[in-house]
């Protein structure tokens, strides 16, 4: 217990990059194009930009706020300061659902990392170079996956294999606790992923017009950022922009929380929040936007781009790529940093994902985080096994639709209701406003008291109607991948149980904590 209670950030700027770690991900260099670009270019910045503010922001301060609170009363994980914040057994579950959340997304995520993981090997050994022809890299991807035999892969062998590393340095990292695992690392890898971002983006805009002059930089930003207002009437543009807000800023999953309740009791946390927040909408806007997206443009242009958005973030990161990287001198290099790129994005989000089972299991049953560590990641190894086989089978799809999507508005409302509602708006707001450098401008009172709330609340309404009937009668699924749609429910409803029953068992004793010095 010793090491889970007296772990804590080391340094302010670790801590800092650790949660921009946690925010900047996979997200940014390929969901963040594909959904601008498929959501009206330059319009979506409109709406994006708003949802920032009135939900991005706040909820970013408010998960802040609830963390270091809750750290400092319990030193607990999100059960804990859930029941901090409402002293009723409920409580305790609620904060569950965000262990829940977190693990869930990690099963999946670190596999799609180690995809990264596994190409920037490949491009360092040169594998896919001769590869120039779109159709070619996709088999080659469909190979490395096994889904198919072909001339480049046997099986997938090499994906299972580079998915154990890619775990096992996962929960290698958190075996090492806060400041000398998740700080350490991310205080290595943030500036290199800065700065190979930086380089990919100085090549691609220098690319110039390779194929014909019409695709140049300038088309290729006009198709990004020309704004078409017209997407502005469409409701569907305001969902994706705000579900893009809280993928990328890891906001409504409990997990910014989590890493909160390591900061001390009189940290800022407006300062570094936003600083954290503006480190993610550097590598978002300005270095997701400016790599992926434009490449594409610039070798296949306007057509072929859009046809690649639609493809999806998998097509544009793994297969348009690598084509354009064979194509281009020092190729190999650049698709290194382009790969290795991804998988230190990937890496830093996905310990902070696993962050909170481990968390979780070391406070409330007295567990150092090596052993901690040890046992969730032997859980993940189990629960890796079918997202990996069923690949291709839309298991891995309803994980992230139940979790990332669904799941994300649904928590983020509670934390929300749970602070500004039960704990009191009053309260919320003098945690979120002590002890820090800058002062938060004082119109995010009524904002966070009341807006943010009711978009969250009209977001998930919006989410119902428009995914649930897809969701029910399993709308646009193929016949044969209901059954592994209904295994993935059936894992996440097992999942909340073992987590509710581990909740029940737990020693975390909190009310007595709570009778310390509680702020008013
Ligand atoms: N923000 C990450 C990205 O952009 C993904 C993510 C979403 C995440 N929620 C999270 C990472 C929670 C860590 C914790 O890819």
């Amino acid at each position: 217990m010793e090491g889970t209670k007296h772990d804590g950030w080391a340094s302010r700027w670790g801590m800092i990059l650790a949660m921009a770690g946690s925010a900047v991900g996979l997200g940014n260099f390929l969901r963040f194009p594909v959904q601008a670009s498929q959501n009206g270019g330059g319009a979506f910045i409109i709406p994006y930009l708003v949802s920032l503010v009135i939900l991005g922001i706040p909820l970013m301060w408010m998960e802040w706020a609830m963390g270091r609170y809750g750290g400092a009363f319990t030193r607990g994980s999100l059960p804990s300061v859930f029941h901090l914040l409402w002293p009723r057994r409920v409580a305790k579950y609620l904060g569950g659902i965000g262990i829940l959340l977190t693990f869930v997304v990690s099963v999946y995520y670190v596999y799609i990392e180690s995809w990264s993981l596994a190409y920037s090997f490949f491009a360092l050994t040169g594998r896919f170079e001769r590869i120039t022809e779109h159709t070619q890299m996709a088999s080659f991807l469909k190979g490395f996956q096994g889904l198919e035999r072909n001339e480049f892969f046997q099986g997938g062998g090499w994906a299972y294999f580079f998915l154990l590393v890619t775990l096992v340095i996962n929960l290698w990292i958190l075996s090492r606790g806060i400041s000398k695992g998740i700080e350490w690392f991310s205080k290595l890898a943030m500036p290199l992923l800065f700065f190979m971002g930086l380089v990919l983006v100085v090549r691609v805009f220098s690319l110039g017009s390779p194929f014909r002059p019409d695709w140049n930089l300038n088309a290729a930003l006009g198709f990004l950022w020309n704004p078409d207002f017209k997407a502005l009437t469409n409701p569907g543009v305001w969902l994706a922009a705000a579900g893009q807000v809280f993928f990328t800023l890891s906001l409504g999953w409990g997990q910014i929380l989590t890493y909160a309740t390591y900061l001390h009791k009189n940290d800022d946390i407006a300062l570094s929040g936003l600083t954290a927040v503006s480190l993610n909408e550097a590598c978002e806007v300005i270095l997701g936007a400016s790599i992926g997206i434009i490449a594409a443009y610039l070798f296949f242009g306007p057509q072929m781009t859009v046809e690649i958005a639609k493809g999806g973030s998998f097509d544009l990161g793994f297969v348009s790529m690598p084509v354009i990287f064979t194509q281009i001198p020092a190729g190999r290099l650049f698709a290194f940093f382009w790969f290795l790129l991804l998988f230190f994005a990937g890496i830093t989000s996905s310990i902070a994902l696993i962050q909170p089972s481990v968390h979780f299991l070391a406070s409330a049953f007295d567990m150092d985080s090596t052993r901690a560590s040890s046992i969730v990641g032997v859980v993940m190894f189990a629960c890796v096994q079918p997202v990996y086989f069923f690949l291709g089978k839309g298991y891995l799809d309803e994980l992230d639709f139940i979790a990332g999507t669904m799941g994300i508005v649904f928590f983020g409302l509670i934390e929300v209701v749970l602070f500004v509602w039960v704990f009191g708006a009053n309260r919320a707001w003098k945690e979120i406003t002590r002890d820090n450098d800058i002062a938060v401008p004082s119109f995010f009172k009524p904002l966070l008291t009341w807006v943010t709330p009711v978009a969250l609340l009209v977001l998930l309404l919006a989410w119902c109607v428009k995914e649930a009937p897809a969701f029910l009668f399993f709308e646009g699924i193929p016949k044969e991948h209901i059954g592994t749609r209904w295994a993935a429910r059936a894992f996440v409803l097992v999942m909340f149980s073992v987590i509710c029953v581990l909740i029940k068992l737990k020693k975390e004793r909190l009310t007595q904590m709570t009778a310390l010095e509680v702020p008013e």
